[in-house]
């Protein structure tokens, strides 16, 4: 099963793909973490895209397409993949269009994490994230049992660069006038499911779950 997980930045993308991956096994296509590695491992590409991330910008189409269309021919997505953050624009969504029918398969559904901007800025500003494991906080609303230490691995958390105040209400501006378009693309193929991102994490995971299910 294909899936689409497409919504404002802190709207829960990441968290929910995680869980989901934990249970159904469909590996998790974050297009943020594959840049953020390539980041970390000083990569050409990596120095490209820091320059786009650190303002809150989209890092070109063709940079992130061919990351997706490499990553989609490995072996552990065969029986499906979750795509977190990807497609964010018309392009990109006409390009996963054409590389997955090129593999004889398509989209399943595309899930809409629903939340106002309002709620989003105290999200990100107090998100802490795991570099050696990729686990998640939120300093007020999930913290670790002891601060700055992950629960599941023992290592350092850190703030992304992008999460300072002035980057997110960039980010926030690119979603609504570059992504939200993305939500009409898929409406008008009848695979957008809308999901209430505002509730805890639990209810979230229970309806994302009957979504897949029905
Ligand atoms: P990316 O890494 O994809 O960031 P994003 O889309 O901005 O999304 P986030 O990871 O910030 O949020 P999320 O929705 O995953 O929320 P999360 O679960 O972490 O992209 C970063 C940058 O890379 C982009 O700005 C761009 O430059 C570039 N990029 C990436 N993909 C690209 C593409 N396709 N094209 C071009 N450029 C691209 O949760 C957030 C916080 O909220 C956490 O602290 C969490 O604990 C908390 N939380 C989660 N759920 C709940 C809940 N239900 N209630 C309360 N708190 C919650």
């Amino acid at each position: 099963m294909i899936l689409v997980f497409l919504g404002p930045p802190g709207s829960g993308k990441g968290t929910q793909a995680k869980k989901v991956t934990a249970e159904r096994g469909w590996p998790q296509l974050s297009t943020g973490d594959m840049l953020r590695s390539a980041i970390a491992n000083g990569t050409k590409l990596g120095l490209e895209a820091k320059s786009f991330m650190d303002r809150g910008a989209l890092v070109p189409d063709a940079v992130v397409i061919g990351l997706i269309a490499e990553r989609v021919l490995s072996p552990d997505c065969k029986a499906g993949f979750i795509l977190d953050g990807f497609p964010r624009t018309i392009p990109q969504a006409e390009a996963l269009d054409l590389m997955l029918a090129e593999l004889s398969q398509k989209v399943f559904m595309t899930v809409l994490f629903d939340i106002p901007d309002s709620e989003l800025v105290s999200r990100l500003s107090g998100r802490r994230t795991c570099l050696k494991c990729g686990a998640m906080y939120h300093v007020v609303a999930a913290s670790p049992k002891v601060e700055g230490i992950c629960d599941a691995c023992g290592a350092g958390l850190v703030q992304r660069d992008d999460d300072k105040e002035d980057v997110i209400l960039k980010r926030l501006a690119v979603y609504h006038a570059q992504t939200a378009p993305v939500a009409g693309y898929y409406d008008s193929q009848r695979k957008l499911r809308k999901l209430d991102a505002r509730l805890p994490q639990t209810e979230v995971l229970g309806h994302l779950k009957s979504l897949i299910s029905n």
